[in-house]
């Protein structure tokens, strides 16, 4: 019988470090040639967006799809969410599905997870860092939540256009980390004071003026993934020891990555390396203390099927949820 497992299940069952872990494990699938993740299939009924995001982990034994869904009317008209998303998970053995469980703060955690992997292979290895977070939306606390699973953070600065998104970021995360948060008026303030950033904005053009970040900067950028949009500039793309989630998915959705490649100002070459490859030491992460390290994440459906495979063994663990005959 299918469990169903609803967001207050998921949020009881799922951490960060954990999820770091299996994200981390993913990502070496990836690298390793046991992981099968076809590119995201997307629909476009009249009113919305559709996408179909499947993958399998041969070593996890994890097979699972994601749905995810942008209706923009959907809040004026059904009042529900522009973005709904649910994970069906499958026995790789029977092929049977398992479990069905919401995907928002799933999605939300894979996505800081990523970012904690990337920072804990490219950061800078000193303690004591400063983090400093552009966007104070759904990601960018998960964003911080990973930065200080990987690092000894002392101070975070955040960043965003809208003052209530940064006051409640600061009450919320203020209570889930025992960290001093601040509010910064300017992106110039994060450039000079901080060794890590994350981007996660819902900016369609870039956030700050990439010659002004510092060298040893390590920078996790993971909104804006669409080819017209971005968050970067061409100068910090230039600037940078580029690591990418997927070399596919950043020359077919990322206008980060795009856009210097279409103004000629850096060609694909210029993405090093994959994270996998990093993870597994195929190739190596940071050189140097001076090195700009940028891990660019599109999200990738493995990161989806490795969190829903964790988040499925911990409530049966736990005797959470709700299983139903279909
Ligand atoms: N890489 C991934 O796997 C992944 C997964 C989920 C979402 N995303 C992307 O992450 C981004 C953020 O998503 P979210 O769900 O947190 O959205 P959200 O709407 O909750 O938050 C976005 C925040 O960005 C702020 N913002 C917009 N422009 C800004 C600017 N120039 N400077 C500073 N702040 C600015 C907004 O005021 C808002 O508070 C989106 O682009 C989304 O598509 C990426």
């Amino acid at each position: 019988m299918p469990l169903i497992l609803n967001r207050d299940d998921v949020i009881k069952v799922l951490e960060m470090k954990d999820c770091m872990d299996v994200v981390e494990k993913a990502f070496a699938e990836l690298a390793n040639g046991t992981a099968v993740l076809p590119l995201r299939t997307p629909i476009m009924p009249p009113d919305g967006l559709s996408l179909y995001m499947p993958a399998y982990l041969k070593e996890l034994a994890a097979l699972a799809c994601k749905v995810v869904t942008v209706y923009k009317n959907n809040p004026t008209k059904y009042n529900l969410p522009t973005v709904i998303g649910k994970v069906l998970l499958q026995d790789p053995e029977t092929g049977d599905v398992i479990c069905i469980m919401d995907g928002g703060y799933l999605t939300a955690v894979r996505t800081g997870a990523v970012s904690g992997v990337a920072t804990k292979y490219l950061a800078r290895k000193d303690s004591g860092q400063s983090a400093g977070i552009f966007g104070a939306g759904v990601q960018a606390k998960m964003q911080l939540w990973a930065v200080a699973e990987a690092r000894d953070i002392l101070k975070v600065y955040v960043y965003d256009i809208s003052d209530e998104a940064v006051a409640k970021f600061i009450t919320e995360m203020t209570a889930k980390l025992d960290l001093g948060i601040t509010k910064v008026d300017s992106p110039d303030h994060i450039l000079k004071n901080c060794d890590i950033i994350c981007t996660a904005t819902s900016s369609a053009t870039p956030i700050f003026d990439g010659n002004k970040v510092r060298e040893g900067t390590h920078i996790n950028g993971i909104g804006s993934h669409t080819p017209n949009a971005r968050e970067l500039d061409t100068n910090l793309i230039k600037r940078s020891r580029l690591v990418a989630d997927s070399y596919e998915a950043c020359l077919k959705e990322a206008g980060d990555i795009m856009i210097p490649i279409e103004e000629g100002a850096i060609d694909k070459s210029h993405m090093y390396a994959e994270l996998g490859e990093v993870v597994t030491g195929k190739k190596p992460g940071r050189r140097n203390d001076t090195d700009i390290t940028v891990f660019k994440s599109n999200g990738l459906a493995i990161q989806d099927v490795a969190a829903a495979k964790l988040v499925y063994d911990k409530a049966i663990e736990a005797g959470i949820g709700t299983q139903i005959e279909i």
